[in-house]
């Protein structure tokens, strides 16, 4: 399929294209790098601009005919949606809308949505199922599931296909070593800690030991960056044949406390790795495991990267030898 993929410079983004193109797919990268990696972008063409300027994706689309679009540009912090969350509309509303705007205008063209366990807001049970409400409680899961409302219009109004996957804590890197996780700055808890046993400089900060988890720290679920991949590449043959907007999750079904992953990253690497409790961070849930059953399901999708080592073991591959 000919395919543009938005945020293609990023860490999910970069990881998909590599997929893509090894499947056999024709990839267009569109970005702004106003955070991706120009040196990400090793497979597909690179074409530069913002997903708020309709002429410039009028011009991409006119000339690359998309059959599909994977959707990852978008801003992703929580913590400063909630400082900027003008910011965030901007980019991830009205972002996607304009784009969503071609993408209709587009016919045939199907559409797959980076959205996140951030929509659901504070669990209510303890494995998170796609019939959970969705109650965000920052401006980024706000955000996301606007626009998870949107696809769900659109596809009664206009037919659009569309998936949107909720990622729970992408971690990992490929294991070819050509691209990894390059936030700047860097504020997610796996390279965090890898990062710090590199540079041996200031004590890995752990967000509060007082959560109701058995441990007290946040119990997260890992999944690698490749098996969101791989679920995306079953999406789209998914939407060759269904009509409608669906929804996954997409998670390990493991949640890992902070402290279990400082213990699993000390392992991998083979050194201590010195911490220091401090607060919590601010709308920060206990917990959050997603039920992704209907993927495996739906898609059979089947994860290959099931266990925390094996994740932590390819990022600090990457790491350790960064290129970017
Ligand atoms: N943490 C620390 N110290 C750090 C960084 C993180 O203790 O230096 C803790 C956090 O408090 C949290 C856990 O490690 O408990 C994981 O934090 P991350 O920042 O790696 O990831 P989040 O769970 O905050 O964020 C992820 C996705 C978001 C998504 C969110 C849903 O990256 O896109 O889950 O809540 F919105």
């Amino acid at each position: 399929m000919r395919l543009v993929v938005t945020g293609g410079a990023g860490y999910i983004g970069s990881h998909m294209c590599k997929l893509l193109s090894e499947a056999g797919h024709q990839v267009c990268v569109v970005d702004n790098l106003s955070t991706g990696h120009r040196e990400a972008v090793q497979w597909g063409e690179l074409e530069v601009g913002d997903i708020r300027d309709a002429d410039f994706l009028r011009s991409v689309f006119g000339r690359f005919s998309p059959e599909g679009v994977l959707h990852f540009a978008a801003k992703s912090q929580v913590a400063e949606s909630v400082q900027e969350p003008a910011d965030y509309y901007d980019n991830n509303v009205v972002g996607a809308l304009t784009l969503l705007d071609q993408v209709r205008r587009q016919a045939g063209c199907v559409f797959v949505f980076s959205s996140t366990a951030a929509v659901f807001g504070v669990p209510q049970t303890e494995l998170i199922d796609e019939q959970h409400p969705r109650n965000p409680i920052n401006a980024y899961g706000a955000t996301k599931l606007a626009i998870e409302r949107v696809l769900e219009n659109y596809a009664i109004a206009y037919g659009l296909r569309s998936i949107s996957f909720r990622y729970f804590n992408a971690a990992g890197a490929d294991p070819s070593g050509l691209i990894g996780e390059a936030h700047e700055p860097e504020t997610h808890l796996v390279p965090k800690i890898l990062m710090s046993a590199l540079t041996q400089g200031e004590p890995m900060r752990v967000f509060g030991e007082d959560c109701d988890t058995p441990d007290g720290t946040c119990v997260r679920d890992y999944v690698h960056v490749n098996d969101l991949g791989l679920a995306h590449l079953k999406g789209l043959e998914f939407l060759q044949k269904a009509e409608g907007a669906h929804f996954y999750n997409l998670g390990n079904g493991a949640g890992f406390s902070v402290m279990e992953i400082l213990a699993a990253s000390e392992a991998v690497i083979g050194r201590a790795i010195a911490r220091e409790i401090c607060a919590r961070r601010a709308g920060d849930p206990a917990r959050l495991v997603a039920d992704a059953t209907r993927a495996r399901k739906d898609l059979g999708w089947v994860p290959s990267y099931p266990n925390i080592a094996g994740i932590i073991g390819s990022a600090w591959a990457w790491h350790s030898q960064r290129r970017f």
